[in-house]
């Protein structure tokens, strides 16, 4: 089996659901389940044995080291982590417990349980760590995009924890041997987003009537990656990358914020017109920047397409429209999320 941490967020969520559909192999799911965890996200696996979910946090160093004695993975992905900028800018201190001390403390955890595994599962044996590419820092409009030898430079307080969680991971690599891959993604999008994050907080904010505010002038650009593009990114790595290696992982999808939410609302007025006729634009409002604001972000990812065969799937505006297509059909996730609802699952889950 495997062991996903950080299984009930957005991208770990969506991993456990296309990893299950595709393969008998169960998945050991560990996650604090934090605000951003949602285990509604997993509701379809409620009767499915292939699923273990733990709640628990990845810095816990007696429940990780039995977990891993109890069910003997032959491999950890590990997403969890804060994830929000905003929220880092409020309040780093989370930041630095997960994505550092938490990384640090799986880390030691992993490397006990792999030092004592005999020859062969050993050697079979991965820790697979999920960046970003906001590790790189900031490009100017005619940089070249991130290759995976761009100097690490980061300026927000979470990408700045998540370039220490990958130094460790590097770190035990180099000094102790363990058998790791980092994956450096893009931004991404798709089903089960929590709508703190651009797109699908525009998208509730449009259905809702409510401004969809851009931050500064907008024109900030990001590399956009469906989320099960990336997830696949992840499946190719973990079965064919090389030992010690870092991939980049992007859509070759640059878009600028304003012209994103520009086209979300161009799918909303076709798809859900405002019962007035004005479009959905009319909502867009400039707010306060964003303090330290990277302008530009952009994924070469020649090395993974080049030596994993991987490609993403999805253009901008295939993964778009399934994405607010998902969001229109899905109210109730939508609902519980914004409702606080969603939190009824943790009990129901644990009663
Ligand atoms: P998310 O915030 O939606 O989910 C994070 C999950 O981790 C949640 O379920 C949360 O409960 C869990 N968690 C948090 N702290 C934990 C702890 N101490 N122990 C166990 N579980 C804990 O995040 P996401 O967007 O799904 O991102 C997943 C990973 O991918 C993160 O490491 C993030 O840095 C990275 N990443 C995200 C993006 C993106 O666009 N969302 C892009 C590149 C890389
Ligand atoms: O680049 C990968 C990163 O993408 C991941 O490592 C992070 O975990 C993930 O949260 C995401 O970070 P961003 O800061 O790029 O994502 P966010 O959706 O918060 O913002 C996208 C862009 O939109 C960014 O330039 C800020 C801007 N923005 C965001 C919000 C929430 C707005 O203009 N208005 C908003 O209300």
């Amino acid at each position: 089996m495997i062991l996903v941490t950080g299984g009930a967020g957005f991208i770990g969520s969506n991993f456990v659901l296309d990893w299950l559909a595709q393969s008998d192999e169960p998945v050991l799911n560990l996650d604090l389940l934090t605000y951003a965890g949602n285990l509604e996200n997993l509701s379809s696996l409620e009767n499915n044995p292939s699923h273990i979910f733990v709640r628990g946090d990845i810095g816990d160093a007696k429940l990780v080291p039995e977990l891993l004695q109890n069910f003997q993975p032959r491999a950890v992905i590990n997403f969890a982590a804060e994830s929000h900028v905003d929220r880092s800018i409020h309040g780093p201190e989370d930041f630095i417990q997960t994505n550092v001390v938490g990384t640090f403390h799986l880390l030691e955890s992993v490397r006990a349980y792999w030092s004592n595994l005999g020859e062969k599962p050993k050697s079979a044996f991965r820790f697979l760590h999920v960046s970003t590419d906001e590790v790189y820092g900031t490009l100017g409009p005619k940089d070249s995009a991130f290759t995976e030898t761009t100097p690490y430079a980061p300026n927000s307080p979470y990408s700045a924890s998540k370039a220490a969680s990958d130094h460790l991971v590097r770190a035990y690599h180099h000094t102790y041997g363990l058998p790791v891959l980092t994956t450096n993604c893009s931004n991404n999008y798709g089903p089960y987003h929590f709508p703190e994050k651009l797109i699908p907080l525009c998208l509730l904010n449009a259905l809702n009537g409510k401004p969809l505010p851009i931050y500064g002038d907008g024109q900030q650009v990001r590399d956009w990656l469906f989320v099960k593009d990336h997830c696949a990114a992840i499946r190719r790595v973990l079965d064919d990358g090389k030992l010690g290696e870092t991939y980049n992982v992007g859509g070759w999808n640059e878009k600028a914020n304003l012209d994103v939410v520009n086209t979300l609302c161009e799918i909303l007025d076709e798809l859900k017109p405002r019962t007035n006729g004005d479009s959905y634009k009319a909502q867009i409002t400039f707010v306060k920047d964003r303090p330290g604001h990277d302008r530009r972000y952009a994924i070469d990812a020649t090395k993974i397409e080049r030596e994993l065969g991987w490609k993403p799937q999805e253009t901008f505006e295939t993964g778009i429209r399934q994405t607010v297509t998902w969001y229109l059909e899905n109210q109730s996730w939508v609902n519980n999320v914004v409702s606080g609802e969603y939190r009824q699952w943790l009990n129901k889950q644990y009663s």
